[in-house]
């Protein structure tokens, strides 16, 4: 028990991703996604999983939004799948798309429960990839306004909140520097940072005329927030955690908040060739967005360690390393700059995440510092193993003490003077983890489902009840 209490207008809440969820892929005159097709590759996802069913949340959206009033959720963020809306990226408006997601949203309402709409998490028609390369090409940013502007137009009743990009800095990051998602390109670092100015505008235009279509609405961006610790009080490795946060964090969240880049890491871009061309109808634009931004959206799951990186191994002056021990010379990380080994401190999830729960007030007050923003936390959650028992039972208490310690320090951070509006967990139901299929779980509900198939039941676990009275509580009860 504590003796903090989060306010009675808190969100508490939950969240999921189109993709992830929904299943029914070519239904009702759903178009495919880059994803659709990038999953077609051998190898590239565990045991070549598909989200052709997924937890077919589509046909099955009445029983689980039903679970959520049963816990008393009070906010639910899932995403629109563009290709429901204009499955070929753009032209005539898939009327049947628009009524799923209306459906969605009014049965959330039904129940008092406020939705989140993430406009765009990680779906892109594939046809705009075909046409253009999708990300690649500046026409993005008006297919990506004309598709926000419907959602809008049609949604501007009933949806106050709104989250433009999830998490700009992994699918750019995955999808042209590690080839982990489409278009599976590797290294590719100045179209990596040219697919991010084009994201960067789409989402700033979005951010402008969401003002005029709905000025009493609240927007921003899900950033995949990671903070970072050096490894310790050597300035070489300040240094080093000063350009992994420009480099890592601030070159998306400044850019949300403020409307320009980290100068130096600019600058260090523009020495190796790679830095986007920034023309001032885009400064303009982009500065334009940022004081009309209403919070930061936050997804934390881990934070990082750095440390100098040496170019050569031995360090920045030769002979004379400040550090006192020699480099490894492991290309880890940025040579010259930093690499991330492990936190002998922290343990980590069956997946290696670091987990950190000091870390998300960390993340919290680093935030209100910088931009001075209130904050959503749209995702945080633990990925694990879950046993289902004969007795249909599922004992999660490591999900439990993962949250538990968590809201404690969002409370903590809350107390401390952080404006955070919600926080929602990763996830409501198991869902496909995007490369991991279904083993790795992160839900309050449990679906029978693996790579195979299953049942699509749904059980409610442990940590459903647990999250239930921590709503009902206020968060008294952690
Ligand atoms: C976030 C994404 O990166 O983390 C989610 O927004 C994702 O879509 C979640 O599922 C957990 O990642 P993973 O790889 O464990 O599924």
């Amino acid at each position: 028990m504590t003796e903090l209490r989060m306010p009675k207008d808190f969100l508490w809440g939950s969240a999921s991703a189109a993709y992830q969820i929904e299943g029914a892929h070519l239904e009702d005159g759903k178009g495919i996604s880059n994803w659709d097709e990038f999953v077609q590759i051998p190898g590239k996802t565990f045991k070549e999983t598909t989200g052709e069913v997924a937890v077919d949340h589509y046909h099955r959206y009445k029983e689980d939004i039903a679970l959520m009033a049963e816990m008393g959720l009070k906010t639910y963020r899932f995403s629109i799948a563009w290709t429901r809306i204009f499955p070929n990226g753009r032209g005539e408006v898939n009327e049947s798309g628009l009524e799923f997601y209306q459906n969605i949203i009014d049965e959330c309402l039904k129940y008092g429960i406020e939705p989140m709409v993430t406009l765009y998490h990680w779906d892109l028609p594939q046809a705009l990839v075909d046409e253009y390369g999708g990300w690649e090409s500046e026409q993005v940013i008006d297919d990506y306004v004309n598709y926000a502007v419907v959602l809008f137009e049609a949604f501007k009743e009933k949806v106050k909140y709104w989250i433009t990009m999830n998490e700009q800095n992994i699918f750019t990051t995955l999808g042209w520097m590690t080839a982990q998602h489409p278009p599976g390109k590797f290294d590719d670092e100045k179209m990596y940072y040219l697919v991010n100015h084009h994201a960067f505008l789409a989402h700033a235009k979005t951010v402008l005329k969401f003002k005029e279509m709905i000025p009493d609405g609240k927007i921003g961006a899900s950033f995949a927030y990671s903070p970072s610790y050096a490894i310790n009080a050597d300035p070489i490795h300040a240094m080093s955690k000063v350009d992994f946060d420009n480099l890592k964090n601030f070159w998306w969240m400044d850019v949300y908040a403020y409307g320009r880049y980290p100068k130096n890491t600019y600058r260090y871009l523009q020495k190796k060739g790679v830095a986007p061309t920034v023309t001032s109808e885009d400064a303009v634009l982009l500065e334009a967005a940022a004081k009309q931004i209403d919070f930061m959206g936050v997804n934390y799951y881990q934070t990082s360690v750095t440390e100098y990186n040496p170019l050569d191994g031995v360090g920045p002056y030769g002979e004379m390393n400040t550090s006192g021990k020699k480099g490894t010379g492991e290309i880890t990380g940025i040579p010259g700059l930093f690499k991330n080994p492990s936190n002998p401190h922290l343990e980590t999830t069956d997946w290696d995440w670091t987990i950190d729960p000091m870390g998300l007030r960390y993340a919290c007050k680093e935030i209100t510092s910088r931009y001075n923003l209130p904050i959503i936390i749209s995702e945080n959650g633990l990925g694990a193993f879950d046993d289902k028992t004969e007795d249909n039972q599922i004992h999660d208490d490591y999900r439990i003490a993962y949250l538990n310690a968590h809201v404690y320090e969002l409370m903590k951070a809350v107390d401390e003077g952080c404006d955070v509006w919600a926080y929602c967990t990763w996830s409501f139901t198991d869902l496909l983890s995007w490369l991991n299929g279904y083993q790795k779980r992160y839900g309050f509900v449990y679906v029978d489902r693996d790579e195979e198939g299953g049942s699509l039941d749904r059980y409610k676990k442990d940590s459903f009840y647990w999250y239930k009275d921590v709503i009902q509580s206020d968060g008294a009860m952690i």
